[in-house]
């Protein structure tokens, strides 16, 4: 009787453990361009433009780039320029990110602001010619 049990047991512990392996936690991956985007805005945007967008979160002063500003106004181009070329070039303090990311890092990037604004502010940006396919 004691083995049956011992032999019951192990077969429990044994299923717990598969249905562990079946379920790992969902995790981002750099090929889904929304969570690329997502990571790109956290390691290098928020520092000067805040965690959420939000801007003025340092000395240099970068402007909002979420639903509270006025950065759907910007077209794609001038977003990405922006990203790649910084600002040295209008006198600027953003740092140039050309040499840092990639172009898909840039794409996502870009993809992922979108997603910062309103339904409003994505048809404006939209109907302004903003939007690159
Ligand atoms: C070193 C700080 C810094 C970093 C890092 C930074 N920015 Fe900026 N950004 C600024 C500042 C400051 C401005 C205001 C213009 C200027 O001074 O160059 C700005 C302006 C902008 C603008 C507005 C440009 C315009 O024409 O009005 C956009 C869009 C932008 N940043 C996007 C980004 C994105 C996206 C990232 C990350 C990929 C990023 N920035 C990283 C500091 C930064």
């Amino acid at each position: 009787m004691r083995r049956v049990l011992g032999g019951f047991v192990a077969v429990l512990w044994s299923a717990g453990l598969a249905a562990c392996a079946a379920a790992p936690p969902p995790t981002p991956t750099p090929s889904d361009p929304l969570a690329l985007g997502q990571q790109v805005f956290a390691q290098y945007c928020a520092p000067c433009h805040g965690a959420d967008g939000e801007g003025f979160v340092n000395a240099l002063d970068a402007p909002g780039l979420n639903a509270d500003s006025e950065a759907h106004l910007l077209s794609d181009e001038a977003i990405l320029t922006a990203i790649i070329d910084g600002g040295a070039a209008s006198g600027g303090n953003m740092a140039p990110l050309g040499d840092a990311l990639s172009e898909e890092q840039e794409a996502a990037v870009l993809q992922y602001l979108h997603t910062l604004w309103t339904d409003d502010q994505r048809a404006a940006h939209e109907a302004a010619g903003g939007h690159i396919p």
